[in-house]
């Protein structure tokens, strides 16, 4: 790599760019691989001739003075292959709807937002969020703000995208812990239950649990009835496997039952998933006769470095936002849709979720191998 590149100088033969100030932020949970589409803003940028700022804990970047640096091609070094995200994020940062307790309810600083853009002279906005973060970036679109948002998500629950860069190593990590579990399982002949990610799509647990050679498999589009687990536990048993591994959905419930909220929604917040894997194994022990244990596999799978497949899907991410921002493409989200990076307009991605279909063929994949969907 050449000084001239590195110092963030146009490639030669390049003209001056239409944007020539981009910002970036990332919004809402962090997932693997948000560095590494920030490295990728920044290169791509840099090359065409574009400055980029990077905007710290998401919109509130926007909201506060002073939280926002200039990132050259020499900061991003060295980030594709770290977790978390060097600008930091929230999930409480909504500027319609901030989460300062007033009188009148909470604050709009959406105006503050728009104002503080064109103070920083910037002419467009990439915005790296999932649905949450993608929403409020559609409203400022329809403020006039020249956005184009990037999808991330370890859930891999956004419509119009095949993937989410983070969902394959949130799988890796599922996945090893799984393997690691076998072995304590079969050694005690017990049940482990463990429960992930995802929210109200049963991806996650879906395909760590085919890779993990799971036994169950619980997934919110599936409703489970536990007497059809204990049956399949059962029979496990009576063909001498004395030991047998439950993947849980944090957002899976049983047949007429509801979803396990450890926190309902508040101001600002969404409503906080978890508690069904210790419900299955503290109703499971009892009809299966087996000690039970569960694990909770949490913000582990949100940590840790991008699988290559990630840091990839991101790169390519980052790159083709750019290349929109200089097409002028605004009010679009980058999307993968085999084998291409396309642009599709967020009115579309806006207030849906991309759930399991029940009919996918990883799922009758599953049912013909044996595994219990529970149903
Ligand atoms: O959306 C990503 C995610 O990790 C979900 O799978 C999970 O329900 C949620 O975020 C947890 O959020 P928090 O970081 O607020 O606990």
């Amino acid at each position: 790599m050449t000084a001239g590149i590195l110092a963030g100088m146009p490639l030669p033969g390049s003209n001056a760019p239409a944007v020539e100030r981009i910002g970036v932020l990332t919004g809402g949970g962090d997932a693997p691989g948000l560095n590494a589409v920030i490295r990728a803003v920044v290169k791509a940028g840099s090359n065409r001739g574009c400055e980029v700022i990077g905007l710290e804990d998401s919109f509130d970047g926007l909201i506060e003075p002073d939280r926002w640096r200039k990132l050259t091609p020499r900061d991003v070094t060295g980030i594709l292959r770290i977790g978390g995200t060097i600008l930091g994020t929230t999930n409480r940062g909504n500027p319609f709807a901030y989460p300062i307790e007033t009188s009148d309810g909470t604050r709009d600083y959406s105006a503050r937002c728009v104002e503080m853009f064109h103070e920083l002279k910037l002419g467009a906005l990439i915005v790296i969020g999932g649905d949450g973060t993608l929403a409020i970036a559609h409203q400022f679109h329809q403020r006039g703000i020249p956005i184009v948002g990037v999808p991330k998500t370890i859930d891999n629950d956004i419509v119009e995208t095949t993937n989410t860069f983070g969902f394959d190593s949130a799988v890796s990590f599922a996945t090893e812990a799984i393997d690691r579990l076998h072995s304590t399982a079969e050694a005690h002949h017990r049940v482990m239950v463990v429960e992930v990610m995802g929210r109200y799509a049963g991806w996650i647990a879906l395909y760590s649990g085919i890779a993990g050679g799971a036994d169950v498999i619980l997934i919110p589009e599936v409703p489970f009835d536990l007497t059809k687990v204990a049956e399949r536990i059962k029979a496990r048993e009576a063909l001498g496997a004395r030991f047998s591994i439950v993947v849980v959905a944090e957002g899976a419930k049983p047949v007429g039952g509801t979803t396990s909220v450890v926190r309902a929604a508040t101001g600002g917040a969404v409503e906080k998933l978890g508690g069904i894997g210790a419900r299955v194994a503290m109703d499971l022990e009892p009809v299966t006769g087996k000690e039970t244990r569960y694990v909770v596999l949490g913000h582990l799978q949100r940590g840790g470095a991008p699988t290559s497949y990630d840091r990839v899907l991101a790169t390519r991410f980052g790159a083709r936002a750019v290349e929109l921002v200089l097409d002028g493409q605004f009010g679009h989200m980058v999307a993968f849709q085999p084998p291409n990076i396309v642009a599709v307009p967020l009115e579309r991605v806006v207030g849906r979720t991309r759930n399991v279909p029940v009919d996918f063929d990883a799922i009758r994949a599953a049912r013909a191998l044996g595994i219990c969907l529970g149903d």
